[in-house]
């Protein structure tokens, strides 16, 4: 690793992990070790573990695991190296200027500084006389200059190289401008060794999509009417290095200002666009993507409330659902508009006006009430049968409130309106929470005795070689909890003896560990393994098996490795050459020389 030890050290030192996670989880203390409900997945009951003895966490529920270092990378969503700049920046730790590779940032800063130049292009075209097209669109779809200004609206014009050209002059190389996939690639049909470049957007009215730190990360392009066909309605940025759809929010740069109280929820950036104009700056958009617990999560650090806004056609419903049951595990309350006639909110607010679009805003219904509403679709109420169908209905929706004083509201009101005794609608929601509570506890009995995280998905290899997969896991296990066996070790197993690649690349790290006579330490694994690798490894460094008789242990697991290496050469030598083969023999028999 590029980072000196001693600066790994100090910063883990200075960082304790209680401290560093406590903004982010709430802990409780469980023997040694803390617990808390997973920041990284939904979940009721707590598996996700501290253990401040080694500094690692490890969740049993998605897996996720770690020490600090790979906490903070996940739960802010940074790479490698960020995610020790942060922590030393929280701790006064200077960070060396060289010698470590900061090519990542490098190449993020490039393409952030592309982003911000075709941003000005785009936004210079539309407001100069060739993008009158553009901007005659805008204008005809009621934004004010100031609007387009403030979001920095612009066009795309109508030709495959004005961007790559202006972005060359600048003194930017095509492959940045692909990593911000500003351009495309394509190979010419005649010969395909011969590549050429293109502009991604082109004649496409343009929204910038900026980051909560005002930066541009990526865009969203629209076709003009009459073009849709051609691309698709919206193209959008792909993922980059500074820009993941899901994980960001139209308008949340301008939103989170204006949201203390809450968030308005809408489908799409014209109608982000339109909401600010009107004066409701707290408005965002997914970026046409469904929904996601990422964008969640973004919001619930910035707000109380949300507002869904959706479309009233039918893929607007649906979307609302979705969006309403992921916040629902958010703590966020959750509050539903219906607009009337077809319209968005853009249109809406067009027609009716602001004043109007506030009293529609005052008007939310809560969840629970939305859901009591639309459920009526479809069912004829004027008979008893369609009556009692509603009111079955209307009981599920009603017990999967938590708060008593909510059902008995909604109890009251449906019994006044359909003329059924309190007590039969009490009695059947009681029923119903029972037999959910009952089915809740079945379900994470289940969840305790048959954990839904499988470690085959990480070390997908294990499904090959379950026999020496179980012992590659017992030697790192024993290894990371008892570091002075690692020499022993390592006379009878090298890393080419590993069976699954995981656990080589781990062994062969340990190995490396010991050669230059460091300290084994979860972070020094940061590097090579991905975020779920790690939690693989927090798993083992904090399970069992080294407790007893280790040593004795991590022979016998030793053995199996070998043993199992030999089994499998023994097959694979049924379908080798002669020579191949003969090869072969004299490595099967140094092994079997140092198995026993
Ligand atoms: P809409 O089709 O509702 O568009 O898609 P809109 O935002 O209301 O645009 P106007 O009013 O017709 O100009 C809603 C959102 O879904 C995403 C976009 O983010 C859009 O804002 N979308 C839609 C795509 O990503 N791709 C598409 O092809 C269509
Ligand atoms: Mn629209």
């Amino acid at each position: 690793m590029a980072i000196p030890e001693e600066i790994i050290n100090e910063i883990k030192y200075k960082n304790d992990i209680e401290s560093v996670m406590a903004p982010y989880v709430s802990l409780k203390r469980r023997g040694k070790n803390l617990v808390g409900l997973c920041p990284f997945h939904n979940e009721k009951t707590p598996s996700f573990t501290v253990y401040p003895e080694n500094g690692s966490f490890y969740c049993f529920g998605c897996g996720v695991g770690g020490d600090v270092f790979s906490f903070v990378r996940q739960i802010e969503n940074l790479d490698y190296i960020d995610a020790i700049k942060l922590l030393a920046e929280r701790s006064g730790v200077t960070l060396p200027q060289d010698g470590y590779d900061d090519s990542m940032q490098k190449l993020k800063n490039t393409v952030f500084e592309i982003n911000r130049e075709t941003a000005k292009f785009y936004h210079t075209y539309l407001m100069s006389p060739q993008g009158k097209w553009a901007f005659d669109y805008l204008v005809g779809r009621g934004l004010s200059i100031a609007t387009i200004k403030h979001f920095g609206l612009g066009a795309a014009p109508n030709s495959s190289n004005s961007l790559i050209n202006h972005l060359k002059g600048l003194g930017y190389s095509i492959s940045d401008m692909i990593q911000a996939n500003v351009i495309g690639r394509g190979t010419s049909a005649y010969n395909s060794q011969q590549e050429y470049y293109y502009d991604r957007f082109r004649k496409r009215v343009m929204f910038p999509i900026i980051n909560i730190r005002g930066r541009v990360i990526g865009f969203s392009g629209r076709a003009m009417p009459g073009d849709d066909k051609a691309g698709g309605k919206y193209v959008n940025t792909s993922d980059t290095p500074v820009y993941k759809k899901s994980d960001n929010l139209f308008g949340m740069n301008f939103a989170k200002n204006h949201c203390d109280e809450r968030v308005i929820l809408v489908e799409g950036n014209m109608d982000v666009i339109s909401l600010h104009q009107a004066g409701f700056e707290n408005a965002v958009a997914a970026l046409g993507t469904a929904f996601t617990d990422e964008q969640a999560k973004l919001l619930s650090r910035y707000t109380k409330e949300i507002v869904l806004l959706m479309d009233s056609d039918a893929a607007g419903q649906k979307a609302m659902k979705r969006a309403g049951a992921i916040l629902q595990n958010t703590g966020l309350d959750i509050r539903v508009v219906l607009l009337p006639d077809g319209k968005d909110p853009d249109e809406y607010i067009k027609k009716n006006g602001a004043a109007r679009f506030k009293a529609l805003l005052e008007g939310a219904v809560s969840e629970i009430e939305y859901k009591l509403l639309t459920a009526v679709e479809g069912i004829d109420t004027n008979s008893d049968d369609g009556r009692l169908q509603y009111l079955a209905r209307a009981a599920e929706i009603i017990a999967e409130s938590n708060d008593i004083m909510t059902r008995d509201l909604y109890i009251g009101r449906l019994c006044d309106k359909y003329g059924v005794s309190r007590a039969a609608m009490e009695t059947k929601v009681a029923d119903i929470r029972k037999n959910k509570i009952k089915q809740r506890e079945k379900q994470e009995l289940d969840e305790i005795i048959h954990p839904k995280f499988d470690r085959g998905d990480v070390n997908p290899e294990r499904r090959l070689y379950p026999a020496a997969t179980a012992a590659e896991e017992t030697v790192i296990a024993v290894l990371l909890q008892h570091p002075d066996y690692l020499k022993r070790a390592i006379e009878d197993l090298k890393p080419e003896n590993m069976m699954t690649e995981l656990n080589r690349r781990i062994y062969k790290r340990l190995c490396e560990c010991e050669q230059s006579g460091r300290n084994i330490d979860l972070s020094y694994f940061g590097e090579i393994l991905t975020p779920s690798e790690m939690g693989y490894l927090s798993s083992l460094i904090n399970s069992e098996k080294g407790d007893k008789n280790a040593f004795i242990v991590l022979k016998d697991s030793i053995k199996v490795i070998l043993d199992e290496g030999v089994k499998k050469q023994t097959s694979d030598t049924k379908n080798m050459s002669i020579d191949d083969w003969a090869e072969n023999i004299q490595k099967i028999i140094e092994a079997k020389k140092k198995g026993n």
